[in-house]
C-alpha cells in the first residue's frame, strides 16, 4: 500500500464548496495524510524539517488547491520555495523525493473550454502547470497530469461536485492501493478525463 500526502492549500476554507467537498471525500482514509498548509501556518513560517520528513515518509505528493491567478495560492510557492532544499531535493546528492509520484488536484472558476489555445485562457491546464512538471522533473519525481474540476464559476449542483468528490477518492484508493494504470495517465490531458480507463479492475 502506498502512502499518500496531501498538501491542501486554501485561505479561505470557510468558503471553499468544491475544495472541502474532495477534501471531505479522502478525509480518514488509510494511508492518506492531509497537511492543511493555511492551517499549520497561518504566518507562513513553514517547518522545513517537519516538511520534509512529511515528504520522506509518503509515495505519493498531491498538492490540492483552488487555481489563482493561473496558478497556486501564495503557500504554496513558499513551500517549494524553502522545502525543496539543494542537497535535498535537487542536486548531486538530493534524492529524498527520487521516483514519488506528483501532481496537482486543481479546482477553477473557467470552465473546460477557456482552458486551450482558442479559449478565454489561451492555454490548457497541462500547459499552465509546466513549472510544477519542471519541479518534478528537477526533483526526479513521477509526474501526473492534474485532477481537475473546472467551470466552478457557472456554479456546480450538488450532484455534480459529489460526482467530483467520488472520482477523487477512487483515484486516491487506486493510486494507494496499485491499480491506477500510471503509464495510461501520463497520456491523458487531465487525470480525470477518462477515470474508468484509468482504474483497472483487480
Ligand atoms: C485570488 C483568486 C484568483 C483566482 N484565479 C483564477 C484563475 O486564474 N483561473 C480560474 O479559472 N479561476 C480563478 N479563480 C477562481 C477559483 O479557482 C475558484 O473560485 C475556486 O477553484 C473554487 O474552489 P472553492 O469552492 O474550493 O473555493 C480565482 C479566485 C481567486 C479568489
Amino acid at each position: 500500500m502506498k502512502k499518500i500526502l496531501i498538501n491542501f492549500a486554501h485561505p479561505a476554507k470557510s468558503r471553499s464548496n468544491i475544495n472541502q467537498a474532495l477534501r471531505k471525500a479522502v478525509e480518514g482514509l488509510e494511508g492518506v495524510t492531509i497537511n492543511d498548509l493555511y492551517a499549520n501556518y497561518p504566518d507562513f513560517m513553514i517547518d522545513v524539517k517537519s516538511e520534509q520528513a512529511l515528504c520522506e515518509s509518503h509515495d505519493i505528493i498531491i498538492f490540492q488547491h483552488p487555481f489563482y491567478w493561473y496558478s497556486t495560492p501564495a503557500i504554496m510557492k513558499e513551500w517549494l520555495d524553502l522545502v525543496l532544499e539543494h542537497g535535498w531535493a535537487y542536486g548531486s546528492t538530493g534524492k529524498a523525493l527520487q521516483n514519488k509520484l506528483f501532481f496537482q488536484a486543481i479546482t477553477t472558476g473557467g470552465d473546460a473550454s477557456t482552458y486551450s489555445k482558442e479559449g478565454h485562457n489561451g492555454f490548457t491546464l497541462a500547459e499552465f502547470t509546466t513549472p510544477y512538471q519542471a519541479t518534478a522533473k528537477l526533483c526526479n519525481m513521477i509526474w501526473l497530469p492534474p485532477f481537475a474540476v473546472t467551470g466552478i464559476h457557472q456554479g456546480l449542483a450538488q450532484e455534480k461536485m459529489q460526482s467530483h468528490a467520488e472520482d477523487y477518492r477512487r483515484t486516491i484508493i487506486a493510486l494507494r492501493d496499485g491499480f491506477f494504470d500510471i503509464e495510461q495517465a501520463k497520456l491523458q490531458p487531465t487525470l480525470n478525463s477518462d477515470i474508468n480507463t484509468m482504474i483497472r479492475s483487480l
